[in-house]
C-alpha cells in the first residue's frame, strides 16, 4: 500500500481489529439461520459491536473529531472540520442471510470534503482505500474504472428501493428504462459501498442509486474519484445534507448515464 496519511492509518486499524470479531460473527450465522429464532438481533449486536470497536479506535487516536455512524448517530456535532463517516456494516441482509458480500466503511473528511477512505470487505480479504492525490488501491494494486466505451456494453449495477421509499414506481421505471439501454442485465449486490468500489476498480462500468445515506458512500466516493470515476449527486435535496442520490462510473459513460437518469424524470 502506498498510502500514508495518519488518517489512513488510523482507518485501517480500526477496519483490522473490528473484522477480527465480525469474520466470526459471519460465521455463527449459518448456526443461527436454521435456528428457530433466527439471526435477526444477534446481527443487530453484530452491527453495533462493529461500530463500537471502530469508534473506539478512532476516538483513540482523535477524541475531539466528529463522527456521522449508522448506528449512534452524531458524535462531537461541533467539530465539522474533521470527520469521519462510519458504516459498520454495509450489505446488512446479506450478512444476515449468509451471503459473503458485505464491508465496512469508513470515511474521513475535512471542512465537508471527504480527504481519504477505506471499504473494507473481509471475508474476501480485500481492502479498497484512497487518499486525495494519492490514487487508489485494492490491497497493495493500484486501482482504476474501467475504460468501456459504450453505454450499451456497460455493466451496471444499482440497489432499492427500500420498502419504506415512497418513490418506489419511480425507482423501478427508471430501472426499467435504463435496463433497455444496456445489453448485460443491470446487478443488484446489495452494498452500496462495495458498489461503488466495485467501480473504481473496473468491475463494473457504472452505479447510480436514489436514497442513499452518506455512510453507504462516503469511502467510495473518494475511493472511485481517485481511481479516476466520476460521480454525481444528482437532484440532491439540500435540506437533507446526509440523503444522496448517486451516479458513480468511468468518464465515458458518465454523461449518457446521467442523461438517462435525469431525461427519465422529466418524461
Ligand atoms: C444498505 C446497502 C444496500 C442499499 C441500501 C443501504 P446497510 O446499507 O448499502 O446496498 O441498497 O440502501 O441501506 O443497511 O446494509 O448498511
Ligand atoms: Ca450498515
Ligand atoms: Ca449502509
Amino acid at each position: 500500500m502506498r498510502l500514508n496519511s495518519p488518517q489512513i492509518n488510523i482507518i485501517t486499524k480500526a477496519c483490522n481489529k473490528a473484522s477480527r470479531s465480525l469474520i466470526r460473527d459471519f460465521g455463527e450465522i449459518e448456526n443461527l439461520q436454521v435456528s428457530s429464532k433466527g439471526p435477526g438481533d444477534f446481527v443487530t449486536s453484530a452491527d453495533k459491536r462493529t461500530e463500537k470497536t471502530i469508534i473506539e479506535e478512532l476516538q483513540k487516536a482523535h477524541p475531539e473529531y466528529g463522527i456521522i455512524t449508522e448506528e449512534s448517530g452524531i458524535i462531537n456535532k461541533s467539530n465539522t472540520k474533521n470527520r469521519w463517516i462510519i458504516d459498520p456494516i454495509d450489505g446488512t441482509m446479506n450478512f444476515l442471510n449468509g451471503i459473503p458480500h458485505f464491508a465496512i466503511s469508513i470515511g474521513y473528511e475535512e471542512d465537508n470534503e471527504i480527504k481519504c477512505g477505506v471499504i473494507f470487505d473481509p471475508i474476501k480479504n480485500e481492502m479498497f482505500c484512497a487518499e486525495k492525490g494519492n490514487g487508489a488501491y485494492l490491497n497493495n494494486s493500484r486501482i482504476r474504472v474501467s475504460n468501456k466505451k459504450k453505454l450499451e456494453d456497460a455493466l451496471l449495477v444499482s440497489g432499492g428501493p427500500k420498502h419504506s421509499s415512497k418513490i418506489k414506481e419511480e425507482i423501478f421505471s427508471e430501472f426499467v428504462n435504463i435496463s433497455k439501454t444496456v445489453f448485460s442485465p443491470i446487478r443488484k449486490f446489495g452494498s452500496a459501498a462495495l458498489d461503488m468500489a466495485y467501480v473504481a476498480c473496473g468491475r463494473f462500468d457504472g452505479y447510480w442509486q436514489r436514497e442513499l445515506n452518506y455512510w453507504d458512500i462516503a469511502a467510495g466516493i473518494i475511493i472511485l474519484k481517485e481511481a479516476g470515476g466520476f460521480v454525481n449527486f444528482f437532484e440532491t435535496d439540500k435540506e437533507a445534507p446526509l440523503k444522496k442520490n448517486v451516479l458513480a462510473s468511468n468518464s465515458n459513460i458518465h454523461d449518457e448515464l446521467n442523461d438517462l437518469i435525469l431525461k427519465k424524470n422529466i418524461e
